[in-house]
């Protein structure tokens, strides 16, 4: 195996040394709107609400790592800026706004409010750390300072305070980063994450100060982990890595969470290196994660670290909204609709099959075939415990139960982007929103989109302007037959130019019907099974289920660990050519709340199974698929839902003839 060294370069006398061009940052494709410009509704509204009425939106009152109010400035603990706070409140700014939650607002501006009246003065932010094995490391800063940026976008005289003080941590990290200070393998894997802030200042609040941001991102790029090589396809493992000598010198580098950040990393360097072969590797690093380690769901598989294509291998509930997050970034960045059609499977699919349906409890690991929810034994993920795929508050560790917060609202927040000379206003994520901002030329515009989508095909949305705009609206590649209808006028096919539809709206209102119907669509999966998707949504198997209560929470009875296992047989085939699709729209037009849960959802997928020989690879969890298995009892008709509905399932199937 080759040895390849990346990871440090002498720090001291690079700086400025290895700057390809510090005449300024390449621009973004499209712009976010400022926190605040975009609301979830309907049934998106409603889970934003379970989700505030959950876990995310109670913790701070009562769980360990976030409920104390400060910090004592004494030891290092997991929690506030280390990890656990700065999470935390990466999360609560975008829910507290979106859902106007004033309690969670004024959490978040206490917690704002604490971490900047207690900086010393050195520029240091958070607890400071007396205990000697244990320096001052940049990253736990980086998901705070992602949460102050916010809070600034929505709130701009907040800036008045905080931007002097945030470049007084900007200088205080520039002086560290040139003495080699701050880092370790984490901070050297996720430096593409402080550049994100960075650029923010850049592009909104430089104050003379670009030099010391671009030399800033250069030594944070320069002493960390090569993303350009990791996403090289002649360094990426293509399976599991368990048995495989990591050829990088951080063998963080493979670990899941630091991927889903990863792949936003060289599209991030590309602003101030101009090299276009990062940007085309930040796309070709994202295709070949998915073709090796991909999922039906949406996600990748990395039980700790990547964990290749077989079916009861795990996905952490990190690497999904750190995923979201990053191809929200891509889409951004390159343009490329390819990033939104997956961030949208990823959160129609994966995010909600691993949460219960309130929302209260999360697993730490979800698998694409997964019969038991509960402690394993043995347990089939080779790094994390026995009991990641238990539903619960804090199973196998607790970064999820403070990162999972951001998933949903940061959905919401890039749903909606505008083009660089803010003239125009793109629709990203098919979904019940509403907009409000003001685009160029004083043109202010409302948007209003009622839809049950991804539970329905048709999205009615209605605009308002003051003048006329061009208005465009992302086409998913899986729509076949897509109509769009403009006024009452007669629906046209759909022609999108690079995955947007582009539509002319005048002064005044508009109103624009959106068809966009999909097949039914098969994807191969190892030992020739199928998995099954129609549109924006992946179909299982929902097994019915027992649940057990395995430990409740002292402070919060809600907080419960639960136990599921199979009460039903689990083992079929199915026969694809039988594959029906069956919707049943509310008769209130309203969905049932929460949504992602069993039998809730209103469309189904029928299908012709038989019973196969599949049995348990040790107690819990499912063998592989059976390759061609026989038919060992009668066909019979099961029914698939959408996976994000099912916490134990089937998604990938064995295959079977049933007309032979
Ligand atoms: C440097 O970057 C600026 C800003 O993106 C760009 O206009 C310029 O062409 C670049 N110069 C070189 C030599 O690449
Ligand atoms: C979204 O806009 C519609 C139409 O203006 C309005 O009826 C609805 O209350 C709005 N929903 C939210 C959550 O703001
Ligand atoms: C740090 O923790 C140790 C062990 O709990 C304790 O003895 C010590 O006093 C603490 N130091 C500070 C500064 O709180
Ligand atoms: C948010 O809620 C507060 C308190 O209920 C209310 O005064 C305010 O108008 C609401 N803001 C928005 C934007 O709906
Ligand atoms: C914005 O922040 C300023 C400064 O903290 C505060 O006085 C004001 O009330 C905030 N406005 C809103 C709408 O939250
Ligand atoms: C590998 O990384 C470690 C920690 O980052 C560093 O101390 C060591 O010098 C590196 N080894 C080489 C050979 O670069
Ligand atoms: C751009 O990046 C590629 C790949 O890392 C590298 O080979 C090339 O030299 C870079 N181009 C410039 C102008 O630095
Ligand atoms: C759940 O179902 C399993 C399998 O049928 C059974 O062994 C177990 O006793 C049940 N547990 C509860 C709590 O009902
Ligand atoms: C499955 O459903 C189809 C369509 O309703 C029906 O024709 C067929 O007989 C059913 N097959 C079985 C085995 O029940």
């Amino acid at each position: 195996m080759m040895i390849r060294l990346l990871s440090l370069f002498p720090l001291l006398g690079i700086v400025g040394v290895l700057a390809q061009n510090t005449t300024g940052l390449s621009p973004k494709q499209y712009l976010y709107l400022p926190l605040g410009a975009i609301k979830p509704s309907g049934w998106l509204y409603d889970q934003l609400m379970v989700q505030t009425n959950g876990l995310a939106g109670n913790e701070r009152n009562f769980y360990d790592y976030v409920a104390q109010s400060d910090w004592t400035g004494g030891n290092y603990t997991y929690s506030n800026l280390e990890e656990a706070g700065s999470y935390w409140f990466n999360g609560l700014v975008p829910n507290g706004v979106i859902v106007n939650d004033t309690t969670i607002q004024s959490q978040t501006q206490y917690f704002l409010d604490y971490v900047f009246a207690n900086q010393d003065s050195t520029g240091w932010i958070g607890p400071e750390v007396f205990d000697s094995t244990k320096p001052r490391y940049l990253w736990g800063r980086y998901p705070f300072l992602f949460g102050v940026i916010q809070m600034i976008e929505y709130n701009s005289t907040l800036s008045e305070t905080l931007i002097p003080a945030i470049y007084k941590f900007v200088n205080l990290a520039n002086t560290m980063l040139q003495s080699g200070q701050g880092l370790e393998p984490w901070t050297e894997t996720r430096w593409e994450d402080f550049c994100i802030i960075l650029q923010w200042l850049y592009d909104f609040y430089p104050n003379g100060n670009e030099n010391l941001l671009i030399n800033t991102m250069e030594m944070l790029r320069n002493s960390g982990v090569s993303w350009q090589d990791v996403f090289d396809k002649q360094y990426f493992p293509t399976t599991a890595t368990e048995n495989l000598v990591n050829p990088f010198n951080n063998t963080l580098t493979w670990h899941g969470v630091n991927v889903a950040e990863g792949l936003k990393a060289t599209a991030v360097q590309y602003r101030f290196t101009h090299n276009q072969s990062d940007l085309e590797r930040a796309s070709s690093g994202w295709d070949l994660l998915f073709e090796y380690h991909g999922r039906p769901s949406g996600i990748f598989a990395a039980d700790e670290y990547l964990a290749g294509l077989q079916a009861i291998r795990g996905t952490e509930l990190c690497d999904v909204v750190e995923t979201m997050y990053s191809g929200s970034y891509l889409f951004q960045m390159i343009g490329d609709t390819k990033f939104a059609d997956r961030v949208e499977r990823i959160a129609y699919n994966s995010l909600p099959a691993t949460l219960t349906g309130n929302m209260w409890s999360r697993q730490y690991l979800q698998q694409q075939n997964q019969v038991a929810a509960m402690n394993m034994n043995p347990d089939p993920f080779p790094t994390d415990g026995a009991y990641s795929n238990v539903f619960g508050l804090e199973p196998n560790y607790p970064c999820c139960t403070v990162n999972h917060p951001q998933g949903w609202p940061k959905f919401v927040t890039n749903s909606f982007v505008t083009t660089p000379d803010q003239s125009s206003l793109v629709h990203v994520y098919l979904g019940p929103l509403n907009t409000s901002t003001t685009l160029a030329n004083n043109n202010a515009v409302t948007v209003n989109v009622d839809t049950l989508y991804p539970f329905s095909d048709t999205l009615t949305t209605t605009i308002t302007a003051t003048s006329a705009f061009t208005y465009y609206v992302r086409i998913p590649s899986w729509v076949s037959g897509g109509t769009i209808a403009i006024n009452g006028g007669a629906a046209q096919a759909v022609n999108p130019s690079n995955g947007l539809q582009s539509v002319s709206i005048g002064a005044g209102t508009t109103t624009i019907v959106l068809n966009v119907p999909a097949e039914i669509t098969l994807e191969n999966r190892p030992e020739s099974s199928i998995a099954v998707h129609r549109g924006p949504l992946h179909y299982a198997f929902d097994i019915s289920r027992n649940q057990t209560i395995l430990a409740q929470n002292a402070q919060q009875p809600l907080a419960v660990d639960l136990q599921y296992l199979a009460t039903e047989a689990w083992q079929y085939a199915i026969d694809p050519s039988t594959l029906t699709f069956n919707s049943n729209p509310p008769s209130s037009g309203e969905l049932p709340s929460p949504i992602f849960d069993a039998g809730l959802p209103p469309l189904t997928i029928t299908v012709t199974a038989c019973p196969v020989a599949w049995g348990l690879a040790g107690d819990t969890f499912a063998d592989s698929p059976p390759v061609s298995p026989s038919c060992t009892g009668a066909p019979t008709n099961i029914t698939l839902w959408p996976f994000g509905a099912t916490k134990l399932r089937i998604g990938e199937f064995p295959v079977f003839n049933s007309t032979q």
